[in-house]
């Protein structure tokens, strides 16, 4: 048995939940390590979405029938699970379809009422879905973006942060884990220092909540977002947590059934939170998978999983540092970093890599990952990015190792 499998009690058999790893890639077995894009869904998922459709398929908070009872308790309570999941409340937990539409609902929402000149703080390693719509919006409103550097350790400038975060600023936005780099940013010192100034602080946690236990209260955050699908759960759902007293100020995104109160010719009311926020049939089969991917994480134990996940990514930067002519572009300990590792390759075009790295049953990404800003401040044209998740072993990243190796002979 490996160390890794040692410290990790039932680790070799974490794999076997997950019935897509169990295919073979070109012949090989498969070695996923794309997570950080999406990740394989275990058969606890799988089977609480199949069994919703077939046993209690209905419609929520519009039937009297039994099945439509049932399918609403489900709903709600997977409400319940995550707000638990994230220490917030049932009411703070609004359903939506990923993580780039909570926060373009955020970035309308947050700007609505403010003025020219008023100013936005990001940080250079957001992802689009956290740029773009900020960008719109200040267009449209007139609105300035102040951005927090990176050092030459690819982390926040926290000191810069400081000096950036003023009484103009309205909202400070920023990823929790970089997406690109994998460098986990100070969240509790960003709360602190928006706060001070009157503003609201969003935290884009897509790639963190997989690997981190998050507690929205510890973060200090209003806001905090994120997607079902790359925390073993399904696509086509997302998460927005905002506080009470925050949500209660805002007006709905969308408008229709299920989120009003009263409904007359000339007027609507709202519904309570969560539900003035969750307009129409919202993702009821989806929502049932997020409460059992919840589910699942918290019986593996979240801490128990991060470990491994830091020995694995210890593990992933020492192999990653033998091979000749690789530069790991991010953090080079686990210290600041989660396991989201991207490198360049002497020579090698990071789509190449991918393809080489494919025929070994090995999936990986290549390309500028949805950050081109960040990209190009780094003169990069794109990286290669190995995300990792709780199934990986330090058999998958040997594989890995040997294939970039046969990848470098093949271009020399
Ligand atoms: N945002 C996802 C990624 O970084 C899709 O790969």
């Amino acid at each position: 048995m490996s160390l890794l499998a040692k410290l990790i009690p039932n680790l070799e058999k974490i794999g076997l939940d997950f019935p897509l790893l169990a295919r073979c890639i070109n012949g090989k077995r498969i070695v996923y390590l794309d997570n950080g894009a999406t990740s394989q869904k275990p058969d606890t998922v799988i089977s609480a979405m199949n069994h919703f459709y077939t046993q209690d398929n209905a419609n929520v908070h519009r039937g009297i029938h039994q099945l439509s009872q049932r399918a609403t308790m489900e709903y709600e309570n997977a409400h319940q699970v995550v707000a638990d999941f994230i220490g917030a409340s049932f009411e703070e937990i609004i359903f939506t379809r990923g993580t780039t539409e909570s926060l373009n609902f955020l970035a309308e929402a947050l700007t609505k009422n403010l003025q020219p000149g008023d100013e936005i703080v990001l940080s250079q390693m957001e992802h689009h879905s956290n740029l773009v719509p900020w960008l719109q919006q200040a267009k449209e409103r007139k609105l300035g973006i102040r951005y927090i550097p990176i050092t030459n350790d690819y982390r926040l400038d926290m000191e810069q942060a400081q000096k950036l975060i003023t009484l103009k600023t309205k909202a400070v936005s920023v990823a929790h884990m970089s997406n690109v780099l994998g460098t986990i940013n100070d969240i509790p010192t960003l709360a602190k220092l928006a706060h001070k100034v009157g503003a609201v602080l969003i935290v884009d946690a897509a790639q963190s909540v997989p690997h981190l236990t998050i507690d929205v209260h510890d973060l200090g955050c209003d806001f905090l977002v994120f997607s079902g699908h790359k925390m073993y759960g399904p696509t086509g759902i997302g998460v927005l947590y905002g506080k009470k007293r925050l949500l209660e100020q805002l007006n709905p995104f969308q408008y229709g059934g299920g989120m009003i109160r009263e409904v007359t010719f000339e007027y609507a009311t709202w519904n309570d939170l969560p539900w003035k926020f969750e307009a129409g049939t919202p993702p009821i089969a989806e929502a049932i998978g997020l409460s059992a991917a919840v589910g699942y994480l918290t019986a593996q134990g979240m801490q128990h999983l991060k470990e491994h996940e830091q020995q694995l990514t210890q593990y992933t930067l020492q192999k990653l540092s033998e091979i000749q002519g690789l530069t790991i572009v991010g953090p080079g300990t686990t210290k600041h970093r989660g396991p989201v590792i991207s490198f360049t390759l002497q020579g090698l075009h990071p789509h190449d890599v991918s393809e080489l790295l494919d025929r070994e049953g090995i999936a990986v990404r290549g390309g500028h990952h949805c950050a081109m800003p960040l990209l190009n401040l780094l003169g990069l044209e794109g990286v290669t990015r190995v995300s990792l998740a709780i199934y990986n072993t330090k058999d998958d990243i040997d594989q890995l190792f040997e294939a970039i190796h046969k990848a470098v002979r093949i271009f020399q």
